[in-house]
């Protein structure tokens, strides 16, 4: 389990590096019970929005990540929650499991079609983007997004660009992965998702933060949205008894967008080696600063 905050705090002291996962909250506080020697903070994750990225710069700690190793993870992830939401497959798992399977029934489980849907990425960085190569180049989706763009050679040529408005209206999937920031703190509140067309699926694999969860609850329950699929929320870990569990129309995953064994391993080893350059002093192989 993450060590308390109280554990942090006391065990910096002194220390030139610190290796920290994406549950350990790395503020000003815990910079100034490191002390004047700190020098590097590796975190084993892409996402930083556990750093306090100003205050380390004030301090002149540099500060590591482990982006491009878990691009394709992630979007695997993304892209199995996005069929399985689809499709329904939890909700139709879990009635097998509990013996409600009686027969073949023409109308049981009946999902929504990938093939020639309309895909809205928001936020078309190296995860974005490789979520919308697998469903325009496998599943021939048409593909809107807003912030970032694709790169040349992503076969992308055909995706446009919109504003957050028009994507929300048009997407049949609708999939987030920008970073959390205060500017993207529930940018999916109660009106975006009554702008998502009724029948539309909603993806996050970013961070939790990024939806405003009780509205979420509400969209799937009132049907504003059809469903969702979710590898973080809002706290993590999610509390059992949280009303978005109860439901069938939402799919959650304990944040494992990256857990396959050749991203966390090179994950490990880029955070190792941040870790290692930064209390060298010298510069990070990758750093988001
Ligand atoms: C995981 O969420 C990461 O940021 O690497």
């Amino acid at each position: 389990l993450p060590p308390p905050r109280s554990a942090i705090l006391d065990r910096v002291h002194g220390c030139a590096g610190v290796l920290s996962l994406l549950t350990d909250t790395m503020d000003a506080a815990v910079m100034e019970a490191a002390g004047p020697q700190l020098r590097v903070i590796s975190n084993l994750a892409v996402g930083v929005n556990n750093i306090d990225l100003a205050a380390a710069e004030a301090r002149g700690v540099a500060v590591g990540h482990t982006p491009d190793v878990l691009t394709e993870s992630t979007a695997d992830l993304a892209f199995a929650l996005l069929i399985s939401a689809a499709r329904r497959m939890g909700e139709a798992t879990t009635a097998v499991k509990a013996g409600q399977w009686k027969t073949w029934d023409p109308l049981g489980f009946i999902g929504a079609d990938l093939m020639g849907a309309t895909l809205g990425v928001v936020g078309m960085g190296r995860i974005g983007r490789a979520l919308a190569r697998r469903c325009h180049g496998g599943w021939k989706m048409k593909v809107l997004y807003a912030g970032g763009r694709p790169a040349p050679g992503d076969g992308l040529n055909d995706a446009v660009s919109v504003d957050l408005e028009t994507l929300l209206t048009q997407s049949d999937f609708v999939s987030v992965h920008v970073p959390l920031t205060p500017q993207t703190r529930h940018l999916f509140d109660a009106a975006a998702f009554a702008r998502m067309k009724a029948s539309a699926i909603f993806i996050n694999t970013a961070r939790g933060p990024i939806h405003d969860q009780k509205a979420l609850h509400h969209a799937l329950v009132s049907g504003e949205i059809a469903g969702a699929g979710l590898d973080v929320t809002d706290p993590e870990p999610m509390d059992a008894g949280d009303p978005l569990l109860t439901l069938d129309n939402c799919i959650v995953l304990p944040h494992i967008g990256s857990g396959t064994r050749s991203s966390r391993d090179a994950m490990s080893r880029i955070a190792a080696e941040n870790l290692i350059a930064g209390v060298l002093g010298r510069p990070l192989p990758f750093s988001p600063l």
